[in-house]
């Protein structure tokens, strides 16, 4: 199945705001976090049917440390994706997790646990692989 890809600038954004000053981004921009604790990022992912969904965070990391963040689906926490460095701020990376997805609208969030906040986030694809059935539908 074709993968979805849903662009960070699309998404609900708590504490951030998009940027585009470090090339390399997909769609028109990313999103830049506040440095703080707390701040997230939704993403809406529509699934055809209920399943595990491979689900592709692209980011970039350009601190030395890892940008720490809980993955909640649907309200439920998931796992903690640690965003390692990417070496600079132009230099984007995928991070992938398997996840349940529910048929229809599901609530893809990333938390920062952290005050260094989110890493840089360009974008989440989703269904390049996995069982969950034809993304997007
Ligand atoms: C720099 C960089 C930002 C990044 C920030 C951070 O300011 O330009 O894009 O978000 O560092 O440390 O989070
Ligand atoms: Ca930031």
């Amino acid at each position: 199945a074709a993968a979805i890809v849903y662009e960070a600038e699309n998404a609900v954004i708590v504490s951030g705001a998009v940027e585009s000053n470090h090339a390399g981004y997909s769609g028109t921009g990313f999103v830049n976090s506040d440095n703080v604790a707390g701040a997230a990022v939704e993403f809406a992912v529509r699934q055809p049917a209920a399943g595990t969904a491979v689900l592709a965070f692209r980011y970039a990391n350009g601190t030395p440390g890892a940008r720490p963040a809980t993955l909640t689906i649907n309200g439920t926490t998931h796992s903690t994706i640690s965003f390692a460095t990417t070496g600079a701020w132009t230099t984007w990376a995928n991070t992938t997790v398997s996840a349940p997805l529910n048929a229809g609208a599901n609530q893809v969030r990333l938390t920062a646990t952290t005050a260094d906040g989110l890493p840089n986030l360009d974008a989440l694809t989703e269904g390049a692989d996995g069982g969950g059935g034809t993304p997007g539908g």
